[in-house]
């Protein structure tokens, strides 16, 4: 059916919406093209502005010097050229399934063919006592980003709640400003949700050697302040005085739309490995998406530019009845003071842990193991071990612990020779 929809001359007729444009959204527009659809293509977005990216927000955007403009998605006539319909500043209100049609929030109704939710996700709000004070921030949107930078003034207290990506990202920058920085995290170590401890050891003395404050084990139980947030109170009664509040506490996937329109969500709403929903004529992609891992089987939701790049591109061939070949290897990016650290595969709590190399000497890898095949590979400061980790995870190969566990053995000579 799809394949006689791509060469039926209605199809100059024929609409695809896309909710959305972020990296999912705009990509999906984008291979639309390149897989040949010729109908319209209408990209709504809430925000304002033209479609940016999101990882330089938590690290050039905030430097010093930095440009403030913003690193676009797509640049130039790139809509135009495509014939990409584009409606900034439009909130989507309402799907209605029936009548296949959205419904803006300014009362206007675009009818789909095809519907896409690129909704991505949103930060989580902080909800203790006080939350609701002005001045908490949260980092996901080019004006959030806008606002931390001009808050990060040299000896300003900051305060900031999670050691993940984004806190550990705003706390390296606040640090490099001349800020006073203290991370409060929930967990016992730095990134306990993407890593391991060995890994997170490497960060938190890393980002300590830059004057960087953690307390670990902080559960946050208030933020008093008279007119604004001024200080952080966690359980232990501990009182941290803050001029800049950064809640770096993780996302949510904003699904609502779908939710209220009877799509089936559970934090995330449910794709399979198309991008389509639980409509046919409904995909959803990106960091809303939640769906089965095609590794293991377990039910996901990730965020990640990989996984929206990847998505947007499945559901593009699936809506042009073409082959999207085999799906690639989930993997994501941190930078936090100088140093990356690149994952490739998802790794569960539960697998065994080998470290390749010195973490004294600011290189080295972590590999996942599970039932003895590569699950997941941390590289720090070095991508070495990158690629080919993508492959050997890909092909579930079965890996030998003492091999891998040598710096001097590439890994892909630590594959067992009968896997
Ligand atoms: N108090 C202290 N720490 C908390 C609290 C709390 N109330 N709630 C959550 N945390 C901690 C978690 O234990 C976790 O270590 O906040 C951290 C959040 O880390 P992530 O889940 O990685 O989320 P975040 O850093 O916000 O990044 C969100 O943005 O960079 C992108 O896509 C990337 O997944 C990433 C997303």
């Amino acid at each position: 059916m799809a394949e006689q929809m791509l060469t039926d001359p209605a199809q100059g007729c024929a609409q695809i919406v896309i909710i959305g444009a972020g990296h999912s959204g705009v990509a999906l527009a984008a291979c639309l093209r390149t897989r040949g659809w010729n109908g319209g293509i209408l990209l709504l977005e809430a925000e304002k502005e033209m479609p940016y990216e999101r990882p330089p927000l938590s690290k050039e955007l905030l430097k010093a010097g930095a440009s403030d403009e913003s690193t676009l998605l797509r640049k130039g006539r790139f809509y135009e050229d495509k014939r990409i319909d584009r409606i900034a500043g439009a909130t989507v209100a309402a799907i209605d399934r029936q009548a296949r049609t959205v419904l803006l929030s300014d009362g206007s109704r675009h009818s789909y063919h095809r519907l896409v939710i690129a909704t991505g996700s949103r930060a989580r709000a902080l909800t203790v006592p006080g939350a609701g004070l002005p001045g908490i921030q949260a980092l996901r949107t080019r004006d959030d980003a806008l606002e931390l930078k001009r808050l990060l003034v040299p000896a300003a207290r900051v305060v900031i709640i999670g050691a993940g990506y984004i806190g550990l990202e705003v706390a390296a920058a606040a640090a490099a400003k001349g800020c006073d920085v203290t991370v409060l995290e929930f967990q016992d170590r730095v990134m306990s949700r993407v890593t391991s401890a060995s890994v997170s050891r490497f960060f938190e003395q890393l980002h300590g050697r830059n004057g960087v404050r953690f307390v670990f084990g902080a559960a946050v139980t208030a933020v008093e302040g008279s007119q604004r947030a001024e200080r952080i109170v966690t359980a232990d009664g501990s009182v941290h005085p803050a001029d800049v509040v950064l809640a770096g506490i993780g996302v949510v996937p904003n699904q609502e739309l779908a939710e209220a329109a009877g799509l089936e969500c559970r934090d995330g709403i449910h794709v399979d490995g198309d991008g389509l929903t639980s409509d046919p004529v409904i995909y959803a992609v990106g960091d809303v998406t939640r769906f089965m891992s095609t590794i293991d089987g377990a039910s996901q939701r990730l965020e990640c530019i990989q996984n929206a790049l990847a998505q947007a591109d499945r559901a593009a061939a699936h809506i042009t009845g073409q082959d999207a070949g085999e799906p690639e290897i989930p993997w994501f990016w941190t930078v936090q003071q100088g140093i990356r650290l690149q994952t490739a595969g998802v790794r569960h709590p539960e697998d065994e842990v080998i470290v390749r190399g010195a973490p004294a000497e600011g290189k080295f890898s972590v590999v996942y193991l599970r039932n003895g095949c590569l699950a997941a590979v941390d590289t720090i400061g070095s991508l070495t071990d990158f690629r080919p980790a993508k492959k050997l995870i890909a092909h579930k190969a079965r890996i030998d612990p003492l091999l891998a566990a040598d710096p001097g053995t590439r890994l892909t000579d630590a594959v067992f020779a009968a896997a």
